[in-house]
C-alpha cells in the first residue's frame, strides 16, 4: 500500500487522483455580458448529411433553412453536441483526427416562443463555437455566418422574429471544408446563448477594463464602454458602473467604487464609446495564488430609468516581462509552469462540458501546473472563466495557420476575409479576463518568418489590447529572428528548438525580448505500460518517460535547459491530457515533418518513419503526449512534473509497478520521482543504496539494476538530509474486485453535471492491480444515465458510449449526469465475470 506523506493515497503507486479544489462547480462559473442572457441550448433538431459515419454519402436537399421544411424526424438533442464522437473508429479514417468520422454537413434547427411581451427588444443568438463554416438563418431568411469554428459570435434575430409566436432558427455547418492536425469535433459543439437587451444597450463584448494604476492603496480603472442605440430615435443616455468584489464562488460582495458618466448623445443605429474610470480602494490583487476578482456593473440610464444592465467580471494585476528577470506577477517572479491542451475533453469529444473541464483542472492544479496554453485556437468561454477563478495563467492563442495552410483546407483559406475578424473576437472577448497574460498570434505558422504579416496580426491585436505582450510559437525559431518577423513581437515564444538560444540572447534586436518556451517536452507514454528492450510496442510506449519525437525531450532535459537560461520565462509542456488525434509516433501525419524545415537528415528519418506507419496503419487514435491519460488518470510524468513544480509538497513516486513474475531474477529499472532531493531505495527491506541528485542535473533517481523478486518495493526519499516523503509498491495478488468511486457524490440534475467514477481492478487487499484488463459492464440503477466510457487506452476502438469496456492497466471510467431534472440517488454498478462486482452512489440534486 501506498504511503506518501501529504498525498492523497489510493491504491499502487502509479495511480493517485487529485485533491479537489473546494468551491468551484459548473453553476458558479462568472460570466460576462448582459444581464438577461438565457441558456439557448435545450431542444434543437439535428440531421447529417454529406459524409455519414460509415463513408457513405447522403445528399443534402434544398430549403433545409425554410419554416415549413418537415423536420419532425429529425434527432432531438441539447447542445453542446460533437456529431462524430459517436464514431464509429474506423481503421481507414486518419489517425491524426482520432480516426473518427467528423468530416460531413449538419444541420441544426431549433423551434422557439418568443412572447409578445419582448416586442420592441433586441433579441441575439450567442454562439460560443460551431464547427465549422456556420450559416445561420431564422425564419427562412438569412442572417450570417461565422466559418472559423474557434471564434465565438453573435447573431442579430430582431428583423427576423416573429414576437409571439413560433420562430425557426436553423443552423448549417459544413466540415468536409475543414482540415485538422488534431481531432476538432463536428457540430455546436459549445453552447449558445439568447440575449434579450433594450435597443439601447452596451455593446457585443462592449467593456474594455483596463487597471493601469496599481499601488497598495489605490486601483486605477479605466472602463472603455461602448454603447449601440439600435431604436430609431438618438437618445441621451448616462452610463454608470458599479464596482463589487466578486467572491471565488462568484458572489457578489460589498460595493468598492463607483463611475459615473455625464449624458451623452448617441445617435439612431449609432455606437458611441465612453472613457471613465473608477478607484478602488486597497484592491485585492488577482494572482494564482490568491485568485480575487471584482465585478464591473454597468447601467445604462436613458430617461432615468435603467434599460440595460451588463456585467464585467475582471482582476487587478500587474505583469512585467523582462529578458533578464524572467516573469513577474504583482512583482513577484513566478516561473510559467504550463501545458499546452486541445479542445476536447476525451470521451466527449469537442462537446464542452464545464464540470468535464474542471475536472482537468483540478488535476492540473494538483500537479503544480499554473499556466494554460489554448493550443492552437481561441478556447471556450467558460476555459478562462474557470482559469481566473481557479488561479491559471492563460496563453490565449489564434492560429495554427496563417495564409500558408499545413494542409490543405487549413486557415489559409479564411485568412484573407477573416484574419482581422477572428483576432478581434479573441481579443474583446477575452480581454477583462486577468488569466489572460498573453496574446499568441499563432502556432508555428507556415509564414513565422513574413514580417508584415507578423506586424500586421501583433497590429491587429495591439489595436484591441495593449496591456497584455503579444507571441506567436516558433517552431523554426532561428528562421523569424533571421528575418526579423520576431521584432515585432514582445515575446518570443520557442517551441523546442533552443539550440541556438545563446546566440539570439546576445543579439540587439533580441537580448531585450523575453523568450518562453512556448511548446516542450512532447514525450509521449502510455499509462501502465513499461518495456526494456524498445520503447514503443504493440502501439503502446514505455512509462519510463524518456520516449519523444525528434523535435522533443525528455521533461529532465527540458528541467536543464530551463536551468542553463534561468532568464526564460518558463514553459508550456506538450501536453497536459492526452488527446483525439495525433497519436505520434503511430500517426503518418505528413504536417510533422514541418519541424524539420532545417534538418534535412532528420526530415529524411522521420520521412522513413512516416511511410512506415502509413504501411502499417496502426489503431491509434489519440495522443501519447499528455502527461495525464485520455480518461484522466495521471501517467508517472504527472509526479516527474509535481515533484518539479511543487518542490515544497513532499512526495515521491515510485516506477514501474511490482508485478514482474515472469522476470523474477532479471534486472527491472526503477525510478524515483521526489520533491526531495535524495532517496534511499529497499527492495523486501533490503537496502539497494542512496542516490542524490546532481542540482539543476538530475530530475529522478535511478536504480537501474534492481534484482526483480515479489514483495514490497519502499523509497524513502530525504530533503536536506532530513527524511522527506515515501512511497511504496507491492506485488499484488490476482484480480478479486472492482472499486469503484465519484470524484463527486453530489452533482445538479441540469443534465450538463456529471460524475467521474474511477472502476479499480483491485486484489482481495485492496490494491490495484496493473496489468489487468478485465472486460467490466456498466449500469445504472436510479435517475442517472451513463454519458461515457474509457479507460485511457489510446489504441482502442470500443466506441466511448458502449456500456462495457475493459480495463486498461487496472483502471476504467465510467461518466455519469443525472437524467435531466430528475433527483435522487442513482447507483453505478461494474461487473466482471470472476470478480466481486463494485457500486458507487451519486445524488442528484
Ligand atoms: C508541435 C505542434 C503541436 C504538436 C506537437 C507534437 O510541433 O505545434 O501542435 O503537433 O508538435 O509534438
Amino acid at each position: 500500500m501506498l504511503t506518501c506523506i501529504g498525498q492523497p493515497e489510493i491504491g499502487f503507486g502509479q495511480v493517485k487522483t487529485a485533491k479537489p479544489l473546494s468551491g468551484i462547480n459548473a453553476k458558479t462559473i462568472a460570466t460576462m455580458g448582459a444581464s438577461d442572457t438565457r441558456s439557448f441550448d435545450s431542444d434543437w433538431l439535428f440531421s447529417r448529411f454529406g459524409l455519414q459515419p460509415e463513408g457513405t454519402t447522403k445528399p443534402e436537399p434544398q430549403g433545409l433553412e425554410q419554416v415549413a421544411f418537415e423536420d419532425a424526424s429529425w434527432q432531438k438533442l441539447d447542445l453542446p453536441h460533437d456529431w462524430a464522437i459517436q464514431g464509429p473508429f474506423r481503421i481507414d479514417l486518419a489517425g491524426e483526427t482520432g480516426k473518427l468520422p467528423w468530416k460531413g454537413i449538419g444541420w441544426y434547427r431549433k423551434h422557439f416562443m418568443i412572447p409578445e411581451a419582448d416586442r420592441g427588444k433586441r433579441i441575439f443568438v450567442d454562439f460560443d463555437g460551431a464547427m465549422a463554416y456556420a450559416k445561420v438563418w431564422l425564419n427562412g431568411h438569412y442572417l450570417g455566418t461565422w466559418p472559423y469554428g474557434y471564434s465565438s459570435f453573435r447573431m442579430d434575430l430582431t428583423p427576423y422574429l416573429k414576437f409571439g409566436g413560433e420562430n425557426v432558427l436553423a443552423v448549417s455547418l459544413n466540415t468536409e471544408k475543414w482540415d485538422s492536425r488534431w481531432y476538432p469535433g463536428a457540430g455546436i459543439y459549445r453552447h449558445v446563448w439568447l440575449v434579450k437587451m433594450n435597443p439601447v444597450h452596451v455593446g457585443h463584448w462592449g467593456t474594455y477594463i483596463t487597471t493601469p494604476g496599481i499601488t497598495k492603496n489605490t486601483a486605477t480603472v479605466k472602463l472603455a464602454i461602448s454603447v449601440d442605440n439600435q431604436g430609431t430615435t438618438p437618445v441621451n443616455a448616462i452610463i454608470n458602473t458599479n464596482v463589487y468584489e466578486l467572491s471565488a464562488s462568484n458572489k457578489r460582495g460589498v460595493k468598492v467604487a463607483s463611475a459615473k458618466g455625464p449624458a451623452i448623445k448617441i445617435g439612431s443605429e449609432a455606437s458611441v464609446t465612453i472613457n471613465s474610470g473608477a478607484l478602488i480602494p486597497h484592491p485585492k490583487l488577482w494572482d494564482i495564488v490568491s485568485p480575487n476578482r471584482y465585478l464591473a456593473e454597468t447601467l445604462v440610464i436613458v430617461n432615468g430609468k435603467v434599460v440595460d444592465i451588463y456585467n464585467t467580471p475582471f482582476g487587478i494585476r500587474t505583469l512585467q516581462f523582462t529578458a533578464d528577470k524572467g516573469f513577474l506577477l504583482n512583482g513577484r517572479r513566478v516561473a510559467v509552469q504550463g501545458t499546452c491542451n486541445h479542445h476536447d475533453l476525451g470521451s466527449l469529444g469537442a462537446a464542452f462540458n464545464t464540470s468535464a473541464l474542471i475536472r482537468q483542472l483540478k488535476i492540473l492544479k494538483e500537479m503544480g501546473c499554473n499556466a494554460l496554453r489554448t493550443s492552437h485556437n481561441p478556447p471556450a468561454p467558460e476555459l478562462l472563466e474557470l482559469a481566473d477563478q481557479m488561479g491559471f495563467l492563460v496563453w490565449d492563442e489564434a492560429f495554427d495557420c496563417w495564409k500558408h495552410g499545413k494542409k490543405k483546407l487549413d486557415y489559409n483559406q479564411l485568412y484573407d476575409e477573416w484574419n482581422k475578424k477572428d483576432l478581434q473576437a479573441m481579443v474583446h472577448r477575452d480581454r477583462n479576463h486577468p488569466s489572460v497574460f498573453i496574446w499568441s498570434i499563432g502556432n508555428e505558422v507556415m509564414d513565422q518568418r513574413d514580417v508584415e504579416m507578423t506586424k500586421h496580426l501583433a497590429g491587429v491585436v495591439r489595436a484591441e489590447d495593449p496591456t497584455r505582450p503579444i507571441s506567436n510559437g516558433y517552431n523554426d525559431p532561428d528562421g523569424g529572428r533571421e528575418s526579423g518577423a520576431v521584432v515585432a513581437l514582445d515575446v518570443m515564444g520557442v517551441n523546442y528548438f533552443f539550440s541556438q538560444q545563446p546566440k539570439w540572447d546576445a543579439d540587439p534586436r533580441y537580448k531585450d525580448k523575453p523568450t518562453i518556451g512556448s511548446e516542450t517536452s512532447s514525450c509521449v507514454s502510455s499509462r501502465g505500460e513499461y518495456f526494456w528492450d524498445k520503447e514503443y510496442q504493440n502501439w503502446q510506449i514505455s512509462s519510463y518517460d524518456t520516449a519523444k519525437p525528434g523535435w522533443g525531450c525528455s521533461p529532465d532535459d527540458q528541467f536543464r535547459t530551463n536551468a542553463k537560461f534561468p532568464n526564460l520565462l518558463g514553459e508550456f509542456v506538450w501536453t497536459g491530457f492526452d488527446y483525439l488525434g495525433e497519436p505520434t509516433p503511430y500517426g503518418s501525419d505528413e504536417t510533422n515533418l514541418l519541424n524539420f524545415r532545417n534538418d534535412p537528415s532528420k526530415k529524411a528519418e522521420l520521412e522513413k518513419k512516416l511511410e512506415e506507419m502509413r504501411i502499417h496503419n496502426p489503431p491509434s487514435r489519440s495522443s501519447y503526449f499528455g502527461i495525464v491519460d485520455l480518461a484522466g488518470f495521471p501517467k508517472d510524468r504527472f509526479y516527474l512534473y509535481q515533484s518539479h513544480w511543487r518542490p515544497e509538497l513532499p512526495m515521491a513516486h515510485i516506477l514501474p509497478h511490482w508485478n514482474w513474475a515472469e522476470k523474477t531474477g532479471e534486472n527491472i529499472p526503477v525510478h524515483v520521482y521526489t520533491s526531495g532531493n535524495e532517496a534511499e531505495l529497499f527492495v523486501n527491506g533490503k537496502s539497494m543504496g542512496r542516490r542524490k541528485k546532481r542540482p539543476n542535473g538530475d530530475f529522478r533517481l535511478i536504480w537501474d539494476s534492481v534484482k526483480y523478486e515479489p514483495g514490497v518495493v519502499k523509497v524513502i526519499a530525504y530533503k536536506n538530509g532530513k527524511e522527506w516523503a515515501t512511497d511504496i509498491v507491492k506485488t499484488t495478488g490476482d484480480a478479486a474486485k472492482l472499486s469503484l468511486s465519484s470524484d463527486r457524490p453530489v452533482i445538479g440534475s441540469d443534465g450538463n453535471d456529471l460524475a467521474y467514477i474511477t472502476v479499480k481492478v483491485e486484489d482481495k487487499e485492496g490494491l490495484t492491480v496493473p496489468r489487468s484488463h478485465p472486460l467490466i459492464k456498466f449500469e445504472v440503477e436510479g435517475p442517472g444515465e451513463i454519458i461515457a466510457t474509457d479507460n485511457g487506452d489510446a489504441t482502442s476502438f470500443v466506441s466511448f458510449q458502449s456500456h462495457e469496456r475493459p480495463a486498461f492497466n487496472g483502471l476504467a471510467l465510467v461518466i455519469v449526469r443525472a437524467k435531466k431534472g430528475m433527483k435522487g440517488k442513482f447507483t453505478v454498478k461494474a461487473i466482471s465475470d470472476g470478480l466481486e462486482k463494485g457500486t458507487a452512489t451519486v445524488e442528484s440534486k
